[in-house]
């Protein structure tokens, strides 16, 4: 993995002007502070990383949890920890309502112990509202910064060390929150550490941001434009997680097959992927998330003759309603999409293909959604991540008219669930009785069980040894549990 080296930095002299070596310095320099205060309290210091969200966000969380353990934090499960960082999701309301409910706690919390230091960061924190409420309502918060600029971790982290400084040596000083928020950017920092959450599989950020502006999604504002990471880094950064023992890379971005068409080189993602299954030693390759309007022909070509991709795809639909999928800004009919799915069952028969569905959406009529049902019948997903409409200020749906009455949209979502519950069970069922590659990933040791992924990313439980972590075992997949199954090691 990335070998951060802080020899030979002067940390009294002058911060160097470009990144990374800048936030070098920053690291030498928080280090040497924390090891002073370690020395004073006789004891370690801890941080606690609590994460919101989707992948990104838990990529995002593992740059940051590596920089706080190359400063000198600990981790820690709990918030009792002496550096606390919420790193938040704002894609639904009741996302930004969860991150609210917990700064009260921490808020408690910093009552008895004041050398508390507490950030947040993340898509929440790119929006103006959500700050000026923290700035009013939770004054306690030492340190905001949002979802361009996490490289600057270090940086930040000695702006509140000052902050605190300064105010221990005038007392008349009011607190003052470091508050550092870019609206977005066009750079890429490399070569900066990472904690990894798992030593056997890890996401790998190909590229940041989304241009595609669907109507109801916050995501584009939050994240900025579209920008791709150079190929080369990508598979140099594969090629260091392989030699260190992983197996599984997950590549990540809002809309991979865009990947590369804002290079100085463009590729295309199929390229990338193409590239990246030749990595030796590399087991499984998964990707999200794929836009439907822009899945290649090449692409499908590239997984059907690949050796390492999982027959796995992520292919959010929203709605099955074309008229609807127009006011979605989604660039693709129900007919484009069951002829997508058409092809990829085609070329790669053993497919899982998962999907995304928002109920609700302003305008949404029982004939709309209706058709959603249609097309969840027709594609038989696998499994599919139901969401209720969110209205999120800014974002075009959110002025619609029509917005859909909550007990209409309940009532959708569980007639939704049923389907989909049906569809994902029938799919699962087929494979009962196979005995099928398990990465195993999670132990139970109270009950003496593993889990293991299937390379349709569902779960399997069965007894065996914790030795076995990390590795791809085959297991017979004895029952079906839905969603799961029970399987024995052969
Ligand atoms: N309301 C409900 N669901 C949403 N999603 C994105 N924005 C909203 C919203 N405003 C869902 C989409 C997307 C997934 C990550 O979250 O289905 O694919
Ligand atoms: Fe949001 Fe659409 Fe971009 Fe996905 S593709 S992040 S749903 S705007």
């Amino acid at each position: 993995m990335f070998e951060l080296n802080l020899q030979g930095i002067d940390i009294n002299g002058e911060p160097p002007k470009s990144d990374p070596e800048r936030q070098y310095y920053y690291i030498a320099k928080c280090r040497d502070h924390l090891k002073k205060r370690e020395a004073e309290l006789g004891r370690k210091l801890t941080y606690h990383n609590e994460t919101f969200g989707c992948q990104m966000n838990f990529k995002d969380s593992e740059k940051l949890n590596g920089v706080l353990e190359a400063i000198g934090y600990e981790p820690r499960d709990d918030e009792k920890a002496d550096f606390v960082i919420y790193n938040t999701c704002t894609v639904r309301e009741n996302a930004n309502d969860r991150v609210y409910g917990r700064i009260g706690y921490l808020g408690k919390l910093k009552k008895s112990r004041n050398d508390m230091i507490i950030a947040m960061c993340g898509c929440m924190m790119q929006e103006p509202t959500a700050v000026e409420k923290i700035k009013t309502s939770y004054r306690f918060v030492d340190l905001i910064f949002g979802t361009h600029n996490i490289f600057k971790l270090a940086e930040l982290i000695w702006s509140v060390y000052e902050e605190r400084e300064q105010r221990a040596r005038d007392p008349k000083l009011k607190k003052r929150m470091v508050i550092d928020v870019w609206k977005d950017t066009n750079e890429i920092i490399e070569e900066l550490p990472s904690s990894l959450k798992y030593s056997f599989k890890a996401g790998v950020n190909i590229m940041f941001g989304c241009n595609n502006f669907c109507t109801y999604c916050i995501v584009p504002y939050v994240r900025g434009r579209e920008r791709s990471r150079r190929p080369d880094d990508i598979i140099n950064e594969i090629k260091d997680m392989v030699s260190h023992g992983v197996v599984e890379i997950m590549l990540l971005g809002q809309n991979v097959n865009s990947y590369g068409k804002n290079l100085d080189e463009p590729i295309t993602f199929a390229e990338l992927l193409r590239r990246v299954d030749e990595v030796e030693g590399i087991k499984r390759i998964r990707f999200m998330t794929s836009h439907p309007k822009d899945l290649s022909d090449e692409l499908i070509d590239v997984i059907a003759a690949s050796r390492h991709v999982c027959r796995h795809i992520h292919l959010p639909v929203q709605s099955g309603s074309n008229r609807l999928l127009k006011a979605m800004n989604r660039h693709y009919t129900r007919e484009d999409y069951l002829l997508l799915v058409d092809k990829l069952k085609a070329k790669i028969p053993d497919i899982a293909i998962t999907t995304d569905i928002i109920v609700g959406f302003p305008g949404e009529t029982e004939e709309d959604f209706e058709d959603t049902l249609d097309i969840c019948r027709k594609v038989g997903y696998d499994s599919a991540f139901t969401f209720i409409y969110s209205k999120r200020t800014g974002t075009p749906a959110a002025a619609m008219p029509d917005q859909v009455p909550e007990e209409v949209t309940s009532e959708r979502f569980k007639r939704l669930l049923d389907v989909v519950g049906k569809c994902s069970e029938e799919r699962a069922k087929t494979l009962t009785g196979k005995t099928l590659p398990v990465l195993v990933e999670e132990e139970n040791r109270t009950e003496n069980m593993l889990t293991g992924r299937l390379d349709n990313n569902l779960l399997v439980h069965f007894n065996g040894d914790p030795s076995l972590l990390g590795s791809i075992v085959n297991v017979r997949l004895n029952e079906c549990k839905g969603f799961y199954y029970i399987g024995e090691q052969v």
